[in-house]
């Protein structure tokens, strides 16, 4: 418990489950989801019953059943719906400099000293290594992409720096990897951000190539998939709120270890630690959910 994400134990911190439906004991949404997983392959035990069970109603009804047990019809039948209830906690919420202090933090305080790693001119493979896990329609890693473009150093090999970008649902990486926002995606941005990184494409703006260049889009599932390793920096932002609490502690004690030491981890404004050390990691700006790796 004491190892848990804040938002979540304030969130979960009931003993006993309320049910998700007035009718419905958790317990059979604990059934259900077995037999989803046996018959259709499709996991979804590792997410929070609470929004879990709020959207697989929304669901049901939307797909004209009433109960469970209809609905496991419904998914025989119907291999879209299959499709939809995979789809059910890929929660696409996404904005550019999301938590702008954050990006603040990392442009200003962050990259410019690991930017200047002696290691990062030598021939030795040494290079800078950054994710984006959930990274949804590819918002947050434009960012850092451009707050790394605006802090390295004059002459810097831009071949040195490393942006990986992934996310559990393929269509979310497919349009990230596009790079196109529609103009009211980009409206909130300065003037000078939109014309510096942004050309104008039909009715919306497209990223400049020299801010793509540093990215890899792929797919990968923080539940299933090992960890892109050794990372200075990595931004891991509102998806562990979505997961159970002992899922939480898995993901994060995996991606604490695929950070070096002395490398960053920032989360989402919900979800700060409540005891970083039990990850090997140290408050670095708690505020803004900023850890350090020991070491
Ligand atoms: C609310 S968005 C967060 C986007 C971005 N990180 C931000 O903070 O603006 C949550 C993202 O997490 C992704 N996601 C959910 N489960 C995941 C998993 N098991 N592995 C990787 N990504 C996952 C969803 O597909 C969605 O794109």
């Amino acid at each position: 418990m004491s190892h848990t994400v804040a938002a979540a134990k304030r969130k979960s911190g009931e003993s006993v489950r309320k049910p998700a439906h007035p009718s419905i004991h958790p317990d059979e949404i604990d059934a259900f989801l077995r037999t989803v997983r046996s018959l259709f392959g499709i996991d979804l035990s590792s997410y929070r019953r609470s929004s879990l069970s709020r959207r697989l109603f929304r669901r049901i009804r939307l797909a004209g059943g009433s109960s469970l047990a209809e609905y496991l019809d419904i998914l025989a039948a119907n291999p879209a719906e299959r499709e939809h209830l995979s789809r059910l906690l890929t929660i696409p919420v996404t904005e550019f400099f999301r938590d702008s202090k954050v990006f603040d933090c990392i442009e200003k305080e962050i990259l410019p000293p690991l930017l200047l790693d002696g290691g990062l001119d030598g021939g030795n493979g040494r290079e800078l290594r950054t994710w984006c896990p959930g990274c949804a329609s590819g918002e947050e890693a434009y960012s850092l992409a451009v707050s790394l473009e605006r802090a390295l150093p004059a002459g810097f090999r831009r071949e040195k720096i490393r942006l990986f970008a992934t996310d559990v649902d393929e269509r979310s990486v497919d349009r990230a990897r596009r790079g196109w926002f529609g103009a009211d995606r980009v409206r909130a941005l300065p003037p000078e951000v939109i014309g510096t990184f942004f050309h104008p494409s039909g009715r919306g703006y497209v990223v400049d190539e020299r801010i793509r260049r540093f990215i890899r889009f792929g797919r990968h599932d923080l539940l299933k998939d090992s960890p892109i390793g050794h990372l200075d920096l990595l931004l891991c932002r509102n998806v562990l709120i979505y997961f159970e609490r002992e899922q939480q502690e898995r993901v994060i004690a995996r991606l604490a270890s695929a950070v070096r030491p002395g490398g960053f981890i920032a989360f989402g404004s919900s979800e700060a630690l409540a005891v970083p050390s039990a990850f090997g990691l140290e408050p670095f700006d708690p505020a803004l959910r900023i850890y350090r790796k020991a070491g």
